[in-house]
């Protein structure tokens, strides 16, 4: 564990776009730390990793001293009251919402008929975002099925869940997205594209929700597949390129792959999915939490929210000390010199300094 972020301290200010500015030096130290990551044996990188890292074979996770969480299926609002008006409205709207329009790119992209039309706006078939939307509309399906338990609203989202899963076998590679792999191949070569990793993360959590809140098992076996995909592509950047190539391409906005990444973990034990959770906790931005420097001034908070959401998972999920102290000491600068008079933190989505 220290093996990791005594690196993660190392790389803290190369690679936010904000800090490096404030780069004069490669740190010696710093190449002996890339090396310990390139790992030739391919099969066992991961746990290789691990070793490296001196990261502890057996997790200690904080589990029980949490207070429970109440299940969404354990509560229901008084229909007297505003809050369930809102919910009730909540409802409607996601079952205004129409399957082929949803799926219409993600068809498209897996070469499959495409009936119906599809959305415009951010989702509509030329724009980079396309598929994210479908990611929140399966998180706020699940959520509200939760809570409702309204079956017209389950078979909707199940449809759209089993409609992906087609599209996903279509494409046979785990590969799952609205969008084609050659956004990924723009990111890996740095040139700039629209926030691939944050779809990838959205739909990752549209289906981890529709597998806990609604028991899609297939949901789950869809997340692990693509998350193998992911996996490959990530690794053969850092073995052909660098850890810092893979770091550098963390300046574009991917949003919480950390924390959905540390909740797969939790259940499948699989070391592969915790190193790349490890690989999208942010060094910069969470080295920078690490060391207390009180500077989020400039970063875009959007982006870097999620992310320490990802750090108090990994304490949540591995026990790791220094980022259940990341997560507080980012709420003390939040709450002592980073909030509006609105409960807001950030002004046309970045912090500023006052
Ligand atoms: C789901 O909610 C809608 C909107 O309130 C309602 O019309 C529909 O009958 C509900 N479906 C079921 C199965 O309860
Ligand atoms: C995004 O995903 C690709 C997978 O192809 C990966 O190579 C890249 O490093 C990822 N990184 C970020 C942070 O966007
Ligand atoms: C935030 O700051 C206020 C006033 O300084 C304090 O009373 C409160 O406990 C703080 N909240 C947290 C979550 O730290």
């Amino acid at each position: 564990m220290k093996g990791f972020w005594f690196f993660t301290v190392l790389v803290v200010f190369l690679f936010c776009n904000s800090a490096s500015a404030k780069l004069s030096h490669y740190h010696p130290q710093y190449d002996s730390a890339r090396k310990l990551l390139s790992v030739e044996d391919d099969a066992n990188w991961a746990s290789l990793m691990y070793k490296k890292l001196k990261i502890p074979r057996t997790f200690q996770s904080p589990g029980k001293d949490f207070l429970g969480e109440v299940s969404l299926h354990d509560v229901r609002l008084d229909p007297n009251s505003l809050h369930w008006i809102a919910q009730q409205t909540n409802l409607e709207y996601l079952l205004l919402l129409d399957v082929d329009s949803l799926v219409w790119s993600f068809r498209k992209t897996a070469g499959l008929p495409t009936p119906g039309n599809p959305y415009g706006g951010w989702e509509a078939p030329d724009v980079e975002l396309r598929g994210h939307f479908v990611g929140h509309y399966m998180s706020a399906t699940a959520q509200m099925w939760a809570s409702t338990h309204n079956d017209t609203l389950r078979e909707k989202m199940t449809a759209v869940a089993s409609i992906l899963f087609e599209c996903q076998n279509k494409m046979g590679t785990g590969y799952h997205s609205a969008f084609p792999t050659e956004l990924f191949d723009r990111v890996e070569a740095l040139i700039p594209v629209w926030a691939p990793n944050y779809t990838i993360h959205k739909i990752l959590a549209g289906l981890w929700d529709q597998y806990t809140f609604a028991g899609n098992n297939q949901a789950l076996k869809m997340s692990i597949w693509m998350v193998d995909y992911f996996h490959n592509r990530i690794k053969n950047v850092i073995k052909e390129f660098s850890i810092e190539r893979h770091f550098q391409s963390l300046n574009e906005e991917s949003d919480g792959m950390n924390d959905v990444l540390y909740r797969l973990f939790s259940i499948t034990k699989d070391p592969k999915h915790l190193l790349l959770a490890h690989l999208f906790d942010k060094p910069c931005f969470l080295g920078l939490l690490a060391v207390q420097g009180n500077d989020i001034t400039g970063f875009h908070a959007n982006t870097h929210i999620p992310v320490v959401i990802g750090a108090q998972k990994r304490y949540e999920v591995i026990g790791d000390e220094l980022s259940k102290a990341i997560g507080m000491y980012f709420l003390d600068i939040i709450n002592t010199s980073h909030s509006y008079a609105t409960g807001g933190t950030s002004s046309g989505e970045f912090w500023y300094r006052f």
